[in-house]
């Protein structure tokens, strides 16, 4: 029997309501599958352990999260923590620290859900996400500070190796798809250092995948494009910060923040990847029990498939369709259902398949 250790960081809030889902889903489907088991270990690393710590990730923390075959994120955010600190304590240095530096958001108007859009149902994006550099690097800093003449820095950092291996792992992915389509999303006429480096690149990458049809959208204009004219993209690749408010848009367009799923991937495999829900803590609906699990599960089908488990992968997100065209959803999707409700209704979708 094929077993895979898996480390669970539930995190804040919401997180911990649906990654409990989650690895109930994920254990029921190891348990039906039959050939693999799951070894799941909790790790509470979040905002009570850094309030009674100091820390988020304890001394040598990543090194142990290192043995790990996958990493099971649910979010971080506390309202009596700063976000920059519960962000930077906990999800982004598991981000950079392992490399994780494609970060895989798809967007689909699952079946039974209804997109904002008219033509929403032609929503099917897969928007790349470079995760360890860009807008999000880190650098910066203040000098004077409290001081009227206070200056904060905060500086992009693009570098070729960090753009040519993003263009590469997009164009591959876009090679894979019906559509072979791909959307350069950049800002490069305003921003004219980083930016034109990481359009260069791009035009470099694309001449070793002839098979890829690609076109150049400034990232302002592709959040029209997205919402006109959703059949005219396939898959998107765009910096951290571009990434990260798209695929929220992509999103709601796609019915709920709270069905998004997302792989933090390390293609090489020289570190496990980290697959989670885009959305973060929720504290309007934390211990409320309706938070929507889906784009927790959809992210553990993520998961499967990373590790080789593609059967199993179809097979949940097989159920996950089975249940939202069917069951009584969250009422974020206007529903009356809860977490639990969800969660029950996939686990009996994956027994009766
Ligand atoms: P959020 O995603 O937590 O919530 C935004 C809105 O979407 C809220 O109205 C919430 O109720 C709703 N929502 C989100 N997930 C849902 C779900 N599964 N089911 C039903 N409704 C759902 O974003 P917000 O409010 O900007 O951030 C709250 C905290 O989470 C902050 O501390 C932020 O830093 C953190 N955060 C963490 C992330 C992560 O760990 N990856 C990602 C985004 C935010
Ligand atoms: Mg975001």
């Amino acid at each position: 029997m094929r077993t895979h250790r898996i480390a669970a960081i539930p995190g804040d809030g919401i997180g911990t309501e649906v990654v409990a889902a989650g690895i109930e889903v994920l254990q029921e489907l190891a348990r039906v599958d039959g050939t693999f088991e799951l070894a799941f270990e909790h790790l509470p690393w979040g905002s009570r352990y850094y309030r009674e710590r100091g820390t988020y990730i304890p001394e040598g923390g990543l090194e142990r999260l290192r043995a790990f075959d996958a990493i099971y994120f649910g979010a971080v955010g506390s309202l009596d923590v700063p976000d920059h600190v519960s962000l930077w304590g906990l999800r982004l240095p598991i981000c950079q620290g392992f490399d994780q530096y494609a970060n895989v958001r798809p967007a689909r108007v699952l079946p039974g859900l209804k997109s904002p859009l008219v033509n929403g149902g032609d929503i099917d994006w897969v928007i790349i996400r470079e995760n360890t550099e860009g807008e999000y690097s880190g650098s910066g800093g203040r000098v004077h500070r409290g001081l009227p003449d206070e200056v904060a820095t905060e500086t992009s950092v693009f570098t070729r190796r960090g753009a040519e291996r993003i263009h590469r792992f997009a164009f591959e992915l876009a090679s894979r798809r019906p559509a072979k389509h791909l959307t350069l999303v950049t800002k490069s006429n305003a921003q004219r250092h980083g930016m034109v480096l990481w359009d260069e690149v791009f035009f470099a990458v694309a001449n070793d995948y002839p098979d890829v049809r690609w076109d150049r959208e400034l990232v302002d204009a592709v959040t029209t494009r997205m919402v006109l004219k959703p059949k005219s993209l396939d898959v998107l690749v765009a910096s951290n910060l571009h990434a990260d408010i798209l695929s929220d848009l992509a999103a709601a367009l796609a019915g709920s923040l709270g069905v998004a799923p997302t792989a933090n991937l390390n293609p090489e495999r020289a570190f496990p990847s980290m697959f989670e829900p885009i959305h973060g803590s929720a504290f309007d609906i934390v211990g409320k029990g309706i938070a929507n699990p889906i784009g927790t599960f959809w992210s553990g089908a993520m998961m499967l498939e990373h590790l080789g488990e593609s059967a199993a992968a179809a097979r949940l997100l097989a159920a996950i369709e089975r249940t939202t065209a069917s069951a009584d959803m969250t009422p974020d999707l206007g529903g009356k259902g809860t977490t639990a409700s969800v969660t029950r209704a996939v686990c009996d979708a994956l027994r009766s398949a």
